[in-house]
């Protein structure tokens, strides 16, 4: 399959604009037309975090099925987990097109999307619907008018509670002005607060504690980053998401001059660092999830070394396609075969320390 897709697959879908041709991969996923192929079988690659079984470490990030259209068709392909979303209360188109712009020579893109999405109803009847048993996240955010942007969170703890393997609270996209504002410590403290209200009442109606994460930006400070990590100690917040698009476009051969959140290798450097440094803060015992410029098994493996429990990557398979998922598990179970570590989890970590003496990039 790889083969096939770096001979037809990728020239074909690079002559499309980024958001057609990523139309036409979910369609290709909702009719079967991707091969699934065989499970690949490594017990040791299984994970367990926040309470949850995962039979790989490598799932999709968010944004890529913003609507909850393929995720058991994404897990079909090797990831460990999806992650649906961001599902916004009310569906709303986003900005004016275009709004993804591929950076080929630098294996990145540039997203203004804003959020367009059909809106928490069309999430929830796909969600109700489906048959795989999968982990599944639900990555929540708010809509751009919203009057109480907290408020839309709420939503969608209590709307998606029943069905979401885990939520992911996002008040880092770049694209929603003044959303990152939530990132700091008054506004987030009375964010998180809600949230852990919402799933407090939830948890006792349906005798089930859901997980939440918090996913953030890279492009915050240490400072920022010891405040975020405070509040989700404080709230019991499951573990966070390191990290979203970055505003920053160190690392680009050439700067498009295209506004929105960077992704893919050049964000790799930084999210890595800030995930590092986020689990020196953190601690050992929270979840992390490291997401920035994972395209291949060596990558996904320094987000391990550097802290995370999971990885989850999403520019990656626009460049490698399809078999990315696979391509990695397989390289993963080589890593484990070298080291002679018993189980991917036991590699967690051992180089946070080197990674969190970096500084971040400019
Ligand atoms: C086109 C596009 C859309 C995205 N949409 C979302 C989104 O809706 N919610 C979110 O939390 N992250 C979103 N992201 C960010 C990714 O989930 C991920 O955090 C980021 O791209 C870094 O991973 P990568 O380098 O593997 O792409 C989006 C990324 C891209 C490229």
């Amino acid at each position: 399959m790889s083969a096939l897709w770096n001979a037809i697959g990728r020239r074909l879908s690079f002559t499309l604009d980024p958001e057609t041709a990523h139309g036409l991969a979910l369609s290709g996923l909702k009719a079967g037309a991707i091969p699934a192929g065989k499970p690949h079988d490594d017990p040791r690659l299984g994970v367990m975090a926040a309470g949850l079984a995962f039979a790989y470490p490598l799932g999709v990030a968010a944004g890529f099925d913003k609507n909850a259209e393929v995720p058991d068709a994404l897990i079909a392909l090797g990831f460990g987990f999806s992650e649906v979303g961001t599902t916004t209360p009310l569906p709303q188109p986003g900005n004016p097109r275009p709004r993804i712009f591929r950076l080929t020579r630098d294996r990145a893109v540039i997203n203004r999307l804003g959020f367009n999405n059909e809106g928490h109803d069309a999430a929830f009847a796909r969600l109700v619907a489906r048959r795989g048993r999968g982990v599944v996240g639900v990555n929540i955010g708010a809509n751009k008018d919203a009057d109480d942007r907290i408020a839309d969170y709420v939503t969608g703890i209590r709307r998606f509670y029943t069905l979401a393997s885990y939520f992911t609270v996002n008040i880092s996209s770049p694209n929603t002005p003044g959303l990152r504002d939530l990132q700091g410590r008054a506004r987030l403290a009375e964010l998180l607060a809600r949230i852990d209200e919402a799933r407090a009442i939830e948890a006792e109606i349906h005798k089930r504690a859901v997980p939440v994460l918090l996913k953030i930006a890279p492009d915050i400070t240490e400072a920022d980053l010891d405040d975020i990590v405070a509040e989700v100690t404080d709230k019991s917040l499951d573990g966070m998401i390191v990290s979203n698009t970055t505003l920053s476009r160190t690392g680009l051969s050439r700067d498009p001059g295209e506004a929105g959140g960077l992704s893919g290798q050049p964000l790799f450097e930084r999210s890595t660092v800030m995930l590092a440094k986020t689990r020196e803060r953190i601690g050992p015992e929270m979840t992390l999830i490291g997401a920035g410029g994972v395209d291949s098994a060596e990558t996904a493996l320094a987000k391990i070394e550097a802290g995370a429990d999971l990885v989850q990557l999403y520019t990656g398979m626009i460049y490698s396609g399809p078999d990315i998922a696979r391509t990695i598990n397989r390289g993963l179970s080589a890593a484990l075969d070298r080291s002679g570590a018993a189980s991917i989890g036991a590699l967690r970590d051992s180089k946070t320390a080197e990674w969190a003496a970096k500084p971040l990039p400019g």
